[in-house]
């Protein structure tokens, strides 16, 4: 796969010369099972990425906690030196316990720690956007996100990092990182059939921020709906097909870093950018997810 795809249009971070596509790649899937360890095979781990890159895929998120380290290491084993048009985003926030359960790591030592651990593994001078990583996986808590933010910001100003964004934040803590720096990208749970940031994506579109959900295919519990079935026969597309384009439809500030350790998955995602759903199908489309009262 070296033909260069159309990926669904780009979005210009705010304030910054960093124009990424829309359709994108998540490479937390590389690392071997439960994201520990290496994968079983390396060499089609790094094909998978430069299958991307050679596709047109522009951004490619990770963490060096992926593996740990492991991601971050075959990505580098694969593209490094990078293209000057290719935007890696990382982020920091967690470690691995050695249980394989995923630990906050909001100190200070240990955010400057992850940041010299992302340069080094990815074999960067800088980073272009870090995401700051503050609740758990299936959402936010709640509580004040100044002592990390301006750890990050710190950082920022000494030229490790380009750009910050937030990842797992509620909209209060948004606004409050928003008062220590720029926040250029907002990463949360987000997909067809969970929907709690609706509103959250509309204020970033009038922000001009980018929305990036993860789990954009359900992440571990891959997404299930007979809906999905049923409209995926009907535009000749697959459910996962149809679970992209529908996000890319939702808004034009959202971007899409689906996560595949497989090269046809990725050809297929990569393609999804195109998938073009009629309005009533979007309507059908709305009825799966649990939309809050807004
Ligand atoms: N900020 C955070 O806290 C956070 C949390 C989780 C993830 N992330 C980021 O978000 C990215 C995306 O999340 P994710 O990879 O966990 O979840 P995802 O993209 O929702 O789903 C990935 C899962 O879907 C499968 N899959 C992918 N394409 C498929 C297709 N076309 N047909 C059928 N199955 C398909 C993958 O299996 P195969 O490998 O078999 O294709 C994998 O099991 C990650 O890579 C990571 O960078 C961030």
């Amino acid at each position: 796969m070296t033909k260069q795809m159309d990926l669904g249009g780009s979005f210009t971070l705010p304030k910054t010369s960093l124009t990424l596509n829309r359709m994108g790649y998540g490479a937390m899937q590389l690392a071997g099972p439960q994201v520990w360890g290496p994968p079983r095979d390396v060499h089609s781990a790094a094909k998978i990425l430069r299958d991307a890159v050679a596709a047109g895929v522009n951004h490619i998120d990770t963490s060096d906690f992926y593996g740990p380290h492991v991601t971050n290491q075959i990505i580098k084993q694969a593209l490094h030196p990078y293209s000057d048009d290719l935007i890696i985003v990382t982020k920091v926030g967690a470690r691995r316990g050695e249980d394989k359960s995923w630990i906050h790591a909001l100190s200070r030592q240990e955010l400057i720690d992850a940041v010299h651990d992302n340069l080094r593994n990815l074999g960067l001078d800088r980073l272009d956007v870090v995401n700051l990583r503050v609740g758990g996986v299936m959402g936010p808590s709640e509580g004040s996100i100044e002592e990390p933010m301006s750890v990050l910001a710190e950082l920022k100003r000494q030229g490790l990092i380009c750009h910050i964004g937030l990842s797992n934040v509620s909209p209060k803590q948004l606004a409050e990182g928003q008062k220590i720096s720029e926040i250029v990208c907002v990463q949360n749970l987000y997909n067809v059939a969970h929907r709690s940031d609706d509103g959250v994506i509309d204020d970033l579109a009038k922000q001009g921020i980018a929305y990036v959900p993860f789990f954009p295919l359900g992440g571990f519990n891959p997404l299930q709906s007979s809906l999905l079935d049923a409209v995926a026969a009907s535009v000749q597309a697959t459910p996962m097909q149809v679970a992209l384009a529908w996000l890319l439809q939702r808004s034009t500030n959202i971007l899409l870093i689906p996560g595949t350790s497989s090269t046809s998955h990725l050809r297929e995602n990569l393609s999804a950018a195109t998938l073009q759903l009629p309005p009533e199908t979007i309507a059908d489309l709305n009825s799966i997810g649990n939309s809050p009262k807004q």
